[in-house]
């Protein structure tokens, strides 16, 4: 919406680091961090909407209000989300709370958009935010995150701890500015398999008596 370029560059002038962008997200980038999701895709989880420029998309996708949990920070971006998407449910929060607080029994949740600054935040605050969203997420289920960055916003080291993997969804080119979505999703689980396999007599080389097998019950 036109407007939401003016209390976009406001917040942004009041609080630089937390809203992390001059103006909200165009239609392209809009387009393609909610690429994926489909209203079977169930409940969502929207962090940092902003004025809502992935909310809309993700109801054009066909995603039911009543699917949507919003988390924002910014208490004026709250109020607008709280008018224009009044069917959905909208919390004033820092996503940083996820940990903490429960927000649904279980974990249905099929996806996360995150339009979050991350590269603004401590590392610590991002493990805190990202390991949160996936208590909820369900097997199968992934977080979008996009970023201006050249390289994904989650270091290394933090999907290692929580046991995720990111890969590169696309570039929105004609964002400005162009920006990049990741999706993270739960690595494979591995099982250790400790019984030692007996010899057999057929092969050259004795086996190896401790093997890593996937487990197949597991999220792909
Ligand atoms: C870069 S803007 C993205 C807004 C919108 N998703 C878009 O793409 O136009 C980041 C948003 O995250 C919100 N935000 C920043 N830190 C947050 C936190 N800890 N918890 C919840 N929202 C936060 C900001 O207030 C802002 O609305």
């Amino acid at each position: 919406m036109p407007n939401d370029f003016l209390s976009f560059f406001l917040s942004w002038m009041s609080a630089p680091r937390r809203v992390g962008a001059i103006a909200p997200s165009g239609a392209a980038l809009a387009d393609l961090i909610t690429r994926e999701i489909t209203p079977t895709t169930g409940p969502i989880l929207e962090l940092g909407p902003g004025t809502g420029a992935f909310t809309y998309k993700l109801l054009k996708r066909g995603v039911r209000q009543q699917d949507l949990t919003l988390i924002e920070y910014g208490s004026d971006f709250t109020k607008l989300l709280q008018i224009r998407f009044p069917g959905a449910r909208v919390l004033w929060m820092d996503a940083g709370r996820l940990t903490t607080e429960r927000l649904y029994d279980g974990a249905p949740v099929g996806a996360v958009v995150s339009g979050l600054p991350l590269l603004n935040m401590s590392t610590r605050k991002v493990v805190s935010i990202i390991g949160g969203a996936f208590r909820y997420v369900r097997p199968g289920g992934a977080f979008y995150q996009f970023t201006y960055g050249m390289n994904c916003p989650v270091p290394r080291p933090v999907l290692d701890r929580l046991g995720l993997r990111a890969k590169l969804v696309d570039r929105a080119l004609l964002n400005v500015p162009p920006a990049a979505v990741y999706k993270l999703t739960r690595r494979p689980q591995m099982k250790i398999v400790t019984e030692t396999l007996a010899p057999d007599a057929s092969m050259p080389v004795a086996p190896t008596p401790m093997h890593l097998v996937r487990d197949y019950t597991a999220a792909p």
